[in-house]
C-alpha cells in the first residue's frame, strides 16, 4: 500500500490526487449546445460545419491564411511530411514527445537526433548543422513548453542546405515569438489539441500554413485522397477531426483567456513559492511574448538541490502530487531508436543532461493557489530534511 511521507515533510498532503495536464473543460452549458445542434443537424464528421468553423477561427487567431483541421497532431505531423515530400534523413530534436520521431519513423524516413541548447529546451541550430548529409531533406523544431525554437537560426540552415522546415508546435497555441503568433513560421506548423493540451478538443490536431499548395495536398491527405464524389487522385488516409471535438475546440478556443490568466497567476505562485530553493529553477517564459504558461517546468542541478529530481518526484507522489518527468530520457533512448541509433546519446550531451533534471508540476483550471502553496511547502520542507526523506524514501 501507498505509504505517505506526510509526517516526514510536516504538511498535510492532498487526499485527492493532482495530475499534470487535467484537462480544463471550459463552458458547459456552450459545449452541450453545440453538440445539441450536432445531433439535430446528424452531420457528425466530413468536414462539417464547426470543422469548418473552428478551422477559420483557428487561422483567424493565429493569423495565417489556412489552418487543416486533423483527428489528431501525430497524424498532421505524418500527412505534413508527406505534403512537404521529405524523406531520406529528417533533423529532429531528441527532446520531445516520441511522436515527433514516430511520424518520420513510420514513413520510413530517418529522424536524426539534434541536441538541445540547455537554456531554452529548444533544439541548437548550431548542432543541426553537424548533422547534415546528402540525405538529409528537411528539419523539424518543436517548441518545447511553447517558448519557440530559434526559427530565424534554423531557416537560415535551410536555406543554406535546400532542406524544408516545418514545426511540431503542439505546446505552442497561443504563444508568440518575436510578436508574430506562433503558426505562421516555416512551410507549416502542427498544433496538437489533445485533451491535456492548452486549447482541447478531446483529441485533435491542425496543419496550420500560409503555402495554398500545401493547403490544397494536405486536405487530400486529410480525406483518403477524395477530389470529389468517386474520385481519388492521391494517396491519402483518415486525418478528419469530427464535429463532437470542433465543438470542444471551440468551446475551448472561447475559454482561452480565462485559461492564460489561470494558467499565468498559477506559474507566479509556483515562482513565488519555489523562489530561492537552491538547486532549484522554474523556468521563464519570456514577459514580452504571448505565452499559455500551460506548463510549470522545474528544472533541479543534483550538484546543488539536496534532493535529485527523482526523489522529489517520489516525495511529491507520496503526497498525492503526480509530478512527471518530461520527455525523458529523451526520444534516442526509446525504441527502436535506441536499438537502431546506438551512438546517439554520444551526441546528445545536453539532452541527456537536462532530461534527468525536469520536472513538469500540476496546474490549470483545477488547481488553486491553496493547492499550490501546498506543494511548493511539500518541495521546501523536504529540501529542508534531506536525511529524513532519504530515509522514508528508502524505507517504503
Ligand atoms: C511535442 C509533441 N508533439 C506531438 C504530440 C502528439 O500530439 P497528439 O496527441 O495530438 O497526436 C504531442 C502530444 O503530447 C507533443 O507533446
Amino acid at each position: 500500500m501507498k505509504q505517505t511521507l506526510a509526517i516526514t515533510t510536516k504538511v498535510p498532503t492532498f487526499a485527492s490526487p493532482l495530475h499534470v495536464g487535467r484537462p480544463n473543460l471550459g463552458d458547459r452549458n456552450a459545449l452541450l449546445a453545440r453538440i445539441t445542434d450536432i445531433l439535430d443537424r446528424r452531420w457528425l464528421s466530413n468536414d462539417g460545419p464547426l470543422v469548418k468553423e473552428f478551422e477559420q477561427r483557428i487561422a483567424e487567431y493565429v493569423g495565417v491564411k489556412h489552418c487543416i483541421a486533423m483527428c489528431n497532431a501525430t497524424v498532421a505531423l505524418e500527412i505534413a511530411i508527406r505534403a512537404l515530400d521529405l524523406r531520406g534523413e529528417v533533423i529532429v530534436p531528441s527532446y520531445t514527445f516520441i511522436a515527433t520521431a514516430h511520424v518520420l519513423q513510420w514513413q520510413g524516413i530517418t529522424p536524426v537526433f539534434a541536441d538541445m541548447d540547455p537554456q531554452t529546451h529548444n533544439i541548437d541550430p548550431e548542432c543541426i548543422e553537424w548533422l547534415i548529409t546528402p540525405h538529409t531533406t528537411g528539419i523539424i523544431g518543436v517548441h518545447v513548453w511553447g517558448r519557440a525554437c530559434d526559427t530565424e537560426a534554423i531557416e537560415a540552415v535551410g536555406r543554406e542546405h535546400g532542406l524544408k522546415v516545418m514545426y511540431d508546435a503542439a505546446h505552442a497555441f497561443g504563444c508568440s515569438h518575436r510578436g508574430q503568433m506562433i503558426g505562421g513560421f516555416g512551410a507549416c506548423e502542427v498544433f496538437s489539441f489533445h485533451a491535456t493540451k492548452f486549447l482541447n478538443s478531446f483529441e485533435g490536431g491542425a496543419l496550420v500554413t500560409n503555402d495554398d499548395v500545401l493547403t490544397d495536398k494536405s486536405r487530400l491527405m486529410r480525406n483518403f485522397g477524395f477530389a470529389g464524389y468517386d474520385r481519388v487522385i492521391y494517396l491519402g488516409i483518415n486525418g478528419k477531426m469530427t464535429e463532437v471535438c470542433a465543438a470542444m475546440g471551440l468551446t475551448s478556443l472561447e475559454g482561452i483567456d480565462e485559461l492564460i490568466a489561470t494558467n499565468r497567476k498559477n506559474y507566479e505562485a509556483y515562482r513565488k513559492g519555489l523562489a530561492d530553493l537552491v538547486g532549484l529553477r522554474v523556468i521563464d517564459y519570456d514577459p514580452e511574448e504571448r505565452s499559455n504558461y500551460q506548463y510549470i517546468v522545474v528544472e533541479i542541478n543534483p550538484d546543488r538541490a539536496p534532493l535529485n529530481r527523482d526523489e522529489l518526484i517520489d516525495v511529491l507522489h507520496a503526497e498525492n502530487v503526480l509530478a512527471r518527468k518530461y520527455f525523458w530520457p529523451g526520444c534516442h533512448r526509446m525504441e527502436p531508436y535506441r536499438s537502431l541509433q546506438a551512438n546517439a546519446p554520444l551526441l546528445l550531451p545536453q539532452t541527456e543532461r537536462i532530461a534527468d533534471r525536469v520536472l513538469v508540476l500540476p496546474t490549470g483550471m483545477s488547481i488553486t493557489c491553496e493547492d499550490i502553496e501546498r506543494v511548493c511547502a511539500i518541495i521546501r520542507t523536504a529540501a529542508e530534511h534531506r536525511e529524513e526523506v532519504r530515509n522514508a524514501l528508502r524505507g517504503r
